[in-house]
C-alpha cells in the first residue's frame, strides 16, 4: 500500500470502529439501565443502625412510601436512604457529616500501575463507591477517568459520550466554548456528573480522549505548553471545594495522561494482582519509577502524603502465600494489610458495570453470602485507605 491507500485503510478501520462502538453503547444502555441500590427494611435498619420502628417513623417523615412498588415489598433506594438519614437527629446518626476544615485539603488519590488488568479500574470504582456509601460521614467523592478506554465511565456515566457531556479530555484540551457569562469553574463543575450514588460524581472520559496523547505531543513540540503535567491539576483546582476525596483511574501506560494524574495526586495506590507475571511487570515498573518521580519533582510536585500497594483479585492458595511472603520481604512497609479479594460477586458486578456498593443485594442472582462477603471485604479495603486519608487530615489540622 502507498501512503494514500494506507490512509484510506486506516479511515475505514475508524469508520468501522466508530459504528461498532456506537452500536455497542446503545445496546449496553438498553440492557443495563442502572437501578439505584435498593434496601429492604432489614437492610435499611442495619445500614442506619436504628430499629425498624424508628426507621418507619423517619421514612414516613421523609414522605416516602416504601411499599409503592409493583410487588408492594418494602424497599427504599439509596437516594431515599440519604434523605431519611438527613432527618435523623444527631443522637441517632451513626456519624456526623464530615466537614472539611480550611486547613484540610481535598485528598487526590491516583490509582496506577503500568500493567493492564491488575484491577485499577475495579479498585477505583469499588474504593470510590465504598467511601461514598459505607461511611456515614458522607464524604463527597469525585472520580476522574483518565483512561481513554473509558471503562470506568461506563460504570457511572454510560450516557455521557452520547449526550454530549464534556469529558476530562475536553476540559484539558479546552474543547469547548464558554457561553456568555459562563466561567471555566462552572463548566468543570457541570462536567462532574451525578451518579447512582448521591455523594459520588464522575468526570468521564470519552472515546475522543484517546487524542489526548497526540495533542500533548503537538503542544509540547510547538512550545505551547510550558507545564504539560499541570493541566489536570488546574482542572481539579477549580472544584476542590466540592470534593473531599478525588480518585483518578489511569491508563496502563506512562503517557501525558498518567503524568498529569500523578502530578495532580496527593497520594498513590498501586493495585497489584498476585501472579508471577504481574509481580514481574510491576517490579520492572518500580525500578523505573524514580525517573518518573524525578520529572514530577522537577515540575514542582511537593511529594506524596502516602504511597501504598493494594493486592487485588487475591485468591488464597499456597502459591499466592509464597508470593506474598516474598512481597512482604521486599515491599513490607508499603503493602496494605487487607487484600482486595477475588470474588465472583465483584466479577459479576463489574460485568454489569457496577460495584458491590451500587448494586442491591437482591440484584445478585447467586449466593447472597458471596455478595455480603465481597461487600465486607470492599469495606475493609476502603477503610484502610480512609485511615491513611484521615491521618493526613489530622496532620494538616494540627499544623
Ligand atoms: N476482586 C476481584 N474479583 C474478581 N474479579 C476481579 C477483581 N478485580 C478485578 N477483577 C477482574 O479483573 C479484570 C481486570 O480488572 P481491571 O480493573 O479492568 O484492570 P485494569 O484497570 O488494571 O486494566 C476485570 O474485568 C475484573 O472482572
Ligand atoms: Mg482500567
Amino acid at each position: 500500500m502507498d501512503t494514500q491507500q494506507t490512509t484510506s485503510a486506516f479511515q475505514s478501520l475508524k469508520s468501522g470502529a466508530d459504528a461498532y462502538i456506537k452500536r455497542r453503547n446503545l445496546r449496553l444502555l438498553a440492557n443495563h439501565r442502572k437501578e439505584l441500590r435498593n434496601f429492604t427494611r432489614a437492610e435499611a435498619s442495619a445500614y442506619l443502625d436504628i430499629d425498624a420502628k424508628t426507621l418507619d417513623k423517619y421514612v414516613a417523615a421523609a414522605d416516602i412510601d416504601p411499599r409503592r412498588h409493583d410487588d408492594s415489598q418494602w424497599s427504599i433506594d439509596i437516594s431515599e436512604m440519604y434523605r431519611v438519614r438527613d432527618l435523623l437527629p444527631e443522637s441517632l446518626r451513626k456519624e456526623a457529616r464530615f466537614q472539611r476544615s480550611e486547613k484540610q485539603q481535598t485528598q487526590v488519590l491516583v490509582i496506577q500501575n503500568q500493567k493492564g488488568g491488575v484491577g485499577k479500574t475495579v479498585s477505583a470504582a469499588t474504593i470510590a463507591s465504598g467511601l461514598a456509601t459505607e461511611f456515614h460521614q458522607e464524604y463527597r467523592v469525585g472520580l476522574i477517568d483518565m483512561d481513554g478506554q473509558a471503562t470506568l465511565s461506563m460504570y457511572y456515566a454510560p450516557e455521557a459520550d452520547m449526550e454530549g457531556n464534556l469529558s476530562v479530555g475536553d476540559l484539558m484540551m479546552r474543547n469547548f466554548d464558554l457561553d456568555e457569562g459562563e466561567t471555566f469553574e462552572q463548566v468543570v463543575s457541570e462536567a462532574f456528573l451525578e451518579t447512582t450514588i448521591p455523594n459520588l460524581r464522575i468526570l468521564p472520559a470519552s472515546q475522543s480522549d484517546r487524542a489526548m496523547e497526540g495533542w500533548f505531543h503537538e503542544q509540547v513540540f510547538n512550545h505551547k505548553l510550558p507545564s504539560p503535567y499541570e493541566i489536570l491539576n488546574d482542572v481539579i483546582d477549580t472544584v476542590r471545594d466540592e470534593f473531599d476525596i478525588v480518585i483518578i483511574d489511569t491508563p496502563p501506560s506512562l503517557g501525558y495522561a498518567t503524568f498529569n494524574a500523578y502530578y495532580a495526586a496527593s497520594s498513590v495506590v498501586f493495585p497489584l494482582s498476585i501472579t508471577e507475571n504481574d509481580i514481574d511487570a510491576t517490579c520492572s515498573y518500580f525500578s523505573y519509577i524514580p525517573q518518573v518521580w524525578a520529572l514530577l519533582e522537577h515540575a514542582n510536585h511537593e511529594g506524596y502524603d502516602f504511597m501504598k500497594i493494594l493486592l487485588t483479585n487475591h485468591r488464597d492458595s499456597s502459591t499466592t502465600t509464597e508470593l506474598m511472603n516474598s512481597l512482604y520481604d521486599h515491599f513490607g512497609p508499603y503493602l496494605y494489610s487487607k487484600e482486595f479479594k477475588h470474588s465472583e460477586a465483584v466479577r459479576q458486578a463489574s460485568s454489569l458495570l457496577a460495584t458491590v456498593f451500587d448494586m442491591s443485594k437482591s440484584e445478585y442472582p447467586k449466593s447472597k453470602a458471596t455478595f455480603q462477603t465481597a461487600q465486607q471485604n470492599g469495606y475493609e479495603v476502603a477503610s484502610q485507605i480512609l485511615r491513611d486519608i484521615s491521618n493526613v487530615w489530622r496532620e494538616q489540622e494540627n499544623n
